[in-house]
């Protein structure tokens, strides 16, 4: 399979090649580019809602001024950048007839939800430019917050980076009887990296593809410099982190603790307090924060603190957005002391183990430049590589004991929960403990997860949600049955 797609690209491949083999064999491991924080003094934008029900947007191409200058962006809908947050109820069909108005193919992808085979954005089911497509199926995920973004293969990381992607957010009658803040006080942020300076271009060299394409600017849901307005109440925050390759460990000025309410599929059995969430790309958190004791005009700000695991990011601390008291509010929330039942899956229920090594060492040279993948092997749309029946349980293990890279690992149309991790950070973190579609596994680490695979037969993908990496081929094939 020929992994090349852009005529320009070939030149620069193979110039990069030598310096890749350079730095392998040295054993020299590069850094993510450093942040450069705003005066966070830019209101934040927050997307509009679109009822997923009844509803219709085109990917475009667009001019946004984003942090005073103006870029070519990508967008699902109004202009500007990312694109509207879906909302629905769990239970309900979606409906969303959709329009390629780029000049380049793309379809859709709803990350986290439980859809159809061939409504889920497989790499290679796309919609060309100038067509339109509908996508319809039952919405039966829980009630949390979700995402849709690109995902044609090899061009995920190029399409998402310059705009698109939305929230996908699911609500229930059981949800709303807990009575979390909603309306104004249930604001969704994603946290993503970009690189204004370079007017918003997608251009990996070699490094990028290597570590990922990191940007010196943090937008959140498209505004660098973000600060928002808040009253004196509680708040919840829906966190996404839709950057291509950056990790943030989020955490509020002074070390403020916080109520973990939520994970990638939903709410938790019950709130937790932290102090500190570490999401890789893809993975959500919700939280609770209560600017109550606050006083008028307090600024606190959401930062990413230090962390350690992995030599190539987490040794830079930065602010990411500032939040502002300006108002008194009377509030009477309680935070509930349980939310919603989280079903154990039983790991004496599981039919099959299999392991999978994301530690190998890149293989590139000539045509292929940086590769990334899975078991010695990269994505191929046609070869089956895993075969798994439908309603049964399997144990899956990631294994990064060998690797020098962070790989957040996705698996399409389900939601696992993640059952143990050896070695690095040795066990399963708090925003672990609901369901999950997205895991992280440091350089070090093995980790377990266990996965009631739906009644949804077809073909799905697997992959690192590195979105470089991603693209570089480390994504693979399981055929549900
Ligand atoms: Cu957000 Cu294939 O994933
Ligand atoms: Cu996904
Ligand atoms: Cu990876």
């Amino acid at each position: 399979m020929n992994k090349i797609k852009i005529g320009g690209m070939i030149t620069l491949m193979a110039a990069f090649t030598l310096i890749s083999c350079h730095k392998m064999d040295h054993g020299n491991q590069t850094t993510a580019r450093a942040v450069v924080e705003k005066s966070f003094s830019t209101p934040i934008a927050i997307p509009m809602v679109m009822d997923a029900k009844n509803a219709s947007f085109a990917a475009k191409t667009n001019t946004a001024t984003i942090g005073g200058q103006s870029l070519k962006t990508l967008s699902y809908g109004n202009g500007g950048i990312l694109g509207p947050t879906l909302k629905i109820n769990q239970g309900d069909m979606m409906n969303l007839v959709f329009s390629n108005q780029l000049s380049e193919p793309t379809n859709i992808h709803w990350h986290g939800l439980e859809a159809p085979s061939s409504q889920d954005g497989y790499p290679t089911d796309l919609t060309q430019a100038g067509n339109s497509y509908t996508y319809n199926f039952r919405v039966t995920n829980r009630p949390g917050t979700y995402w849709y973004h690109p995902h044609p293969d090899m061009a995920t990381a190029s399409q998402a980076y310059r705009g698109l992607a939305g929230f996908y957010i699911v609500s229930s009658p059981e949800e709303q009887a807990l009575k979390l803040p909603a309306g104004n006080f249930d604001v969704p942020l994603v946290i993503q990296d970009k690189r204004l300076t370079g007017g918003l271009e997608y251009n990996p060299d070699a490094e990028d593809q290597t570590i990922g394409f990191f940007g010196e600017s943090i937008l959140v849901n498209g505004t660098p410099g973000a600060v928002m307005d808040v009253e004196k109440r509680t708040y919840r925050f829906r966190l996404l982190n839709g950057s291509n390759a950056r990790i943030y460990n989020f955490a509020l000025s002074d070390g403020i603790k916080f109520k973990l309410i939520g994970s990638d599929g939903g709410l938790l059995d019950a709130p937790v307090d932290v102090s500190n969430i570490l999401l890789a790309p893809g993975e959500r958190a919700d939280v609770l924060i209560n600017f109550g004791s606050m006083p008028l005009s307090t600024e606190l700000f959401m930062e990413s603190a230090l962390f350690s695991g992995s030599s190539s990011q987490g040794n830079q601390s930065f602010k990411v957005m500032k939040f502002k008291i300006i108002k008194d509010a009377t509030d009477n929330f309680i935070v509930p002391s349980t939310l919603m039942a989280v079903e154990k899956i039983s790991e004496s229920s599981s039919v099959a183990s299999r392991k999978f090594n994301i530690g190998h060492m890149m293989v590139h040279g000539g045509m292929e430049g940086v590769m990334h993948p899975i078991d010695g092997k990269t994505f191929d749309a046609n070869r089956r590589d895993e075969v798994v029946k439908s309603g049964s349980v399997e144990i899956w293990e990631f294994d990064n004991t060998t690797g020098t890279e962070i790989h957040p690992m996705h698996l399409h149309g389900l939601q696992f929960q993640v059952l143990s991790r050896k070695g690095g950070r040795g066990s399963i973190q708090a925003w672990e403990k609901g369901w999950k579609d997205t895991v992280l596994a440091f350089p070090g680490e093995k980790v377990k997860i266990i996965i009631r695979f739906p009644a949804n037969n077809g073909k799905f993908v697997f992959h690192c949600h590195n979105l470089e990496h991603e693209d570089a081929g480390m994504m693979l094939n399981f055929e549900i049955q």
